[in-house]
């Protein structure tokens, strides 16, 4: 029995691949670094929806059709906003997108990618007392939930930085929520059933959840002043580095140093700079520590690490930080539902029973 499923193939896809010796990620026939960077994120979600709806449109009005659901789900949950502010900004997330229709049309994929991407904004800014921001659905989709967070239109550059984040965690073959929604889906159950099972996935510490404190570690580092010790007192509790180590990748996940390039673009002398410099050098004793803590085991940066900085200097506080992930990754989400819906089975595997056993009647 593989406890975690560890190496056991579970679906068929055409979406994406994993290849953890090589360091590589494949998104329909291209490679990570073809994408990011190089197509807005309207542009994967067509990559990833190819062949799962007859009436998909071409780029240009999709990416028209991704604004427009971007308004009708600014419509449909303003007024739910009071009820969902309290919650923290996860759950608030969470608790919006459930209350959408639970189909499986085109209409219902875009309500549900284009919900993280609103929700986000409208939460935060509820959270601060400030109204939300209605969608500009001639808008770029990143720079559009930028706007909607900050109220103004923002540089070009933190645009850009934000749509590069969101194609690269578009997917990434079957990771944890990416299999929770497939499960879902493989019951025939609708669209948003399946993307409320990868959001409950995804909030975890170990799957999404890490950027946040990827967050507090570095601060907690910074007022401690001394990486090394404070990272093997850490190990020592038995305790995890966040923004380390993967289950698949066995060498540096692809995706950190594309986001690690897009902060330091960002970066110059400033805030984020400094930060950057300041990650790097915890990044290279965090690695050391590991090595020696963990030397059986190669346990390299994963995306969470970089994806922290980037988000911070996107504007984004840390506890929107998985809100932010999840607003890339539902694209893939979508994609591998429909992928379940139209040529997957029930999944429905085994489990060994190691419990007490009746007692024997003569
Ligand atoms: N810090 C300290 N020790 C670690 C870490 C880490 N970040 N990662 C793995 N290890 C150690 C474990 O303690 C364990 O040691 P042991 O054998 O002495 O008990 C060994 O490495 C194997 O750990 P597993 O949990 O079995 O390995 P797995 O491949 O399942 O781990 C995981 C993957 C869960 C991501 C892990 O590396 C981790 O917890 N990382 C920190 C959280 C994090 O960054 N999550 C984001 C992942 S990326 C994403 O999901 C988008």
């Amino acid at each position: 029995m593989a406890n975690g499923l560890d190496d056991v193939v579970a679906a068929e896809t055409v979406l994406s691949d994993v290849d953890g010796l090589g360091g590589r990620l494949t998104i329909r026939g291209h490679s990570l670094p073809e994408l990011a960077g190089r197509w807005r994120y309207p542009q994967v979600v067509r990559l990833l929806l190819d062949g799962f709806f007859d009436d998909l449109p071409d780029d240009a009005k999709l990416a028209q059709a991704i604004g427009r659901a971007r308004v009708e789900v600014f419509e449909r949950l303003q007024p739910m906003l009071p009820a969902l502010v309290p919650l923290d900004v996860y759950s608030g997330m969470r608790a919006g997108i459930a209350l959408l229709p639970d189909g499986d049309t085109l209409t219902d994929a875009l309500l549900l990618i284009a919900a993280p991407a609103v929700l986000t904004p409208a939460l935060l800014r509820g959270k601060r007392g400030s109204p939300a921001i209605v969608p500009n659905p001639q808008a770029d989709h990143a720079a559009d939930m930028l706007r909607m967070l900050s109220g103004t239109d923002t540089s070009p550059a933190l645009a850009t930085a934000l749509d590069t984040y969101l194609v690269t965690v578009c997917d990434h073959g079957l990771n944890a929520s990416t299999f929770a929604t497939r499960v879902v889906a493989s019951t025939q159950a609708g669209l948003t059933s399946a993307i409320l099972a990868g959001l409950g996935a995804l909030k975890g510490p170990l799957h999404g959840g890490a950027p946040g404190p990827v967050i507090e570690m570095l601060d907690a580092i910074e007022a401690d002043g001394n990486a090394a010790g404070w990272l093997r007192a850490k190990i020592a509790r038995g305790e995890r580095i966040m923004g380390f180590g993967h289950r698949i990748y066995r060498v540096r996940d692809p995706r950190a140093d594309v986001l690690k390039a897009v902060v330091r673009q960002l970066g110059g002398a400033g805030a984020t700079g400094r930060r950057l410099a300041f990650a790097e050098k915890v990044e290279q004793t965090a690695l050391e520590v590991l090595r020696q803590a963990k030397p059986s085991r190669s346990i390299q940066t994963n995306v969470e690490f970089y994806t922290a900085l980037l988000l911070e200097a996107a504007g984004f506080p840390a506890e929107a930080f998985s809100n932010v992930f999840a607003a890339g990754r539902v694209a893939g989400w979508v994609a591998h539902a429909r992928e379940q819906q139209t040529t997957g089975r029930l999944i429905r595997p085994l489990s060994r029973y190691v419990g007490p056993v009746p007692d024997l009647v003569a």
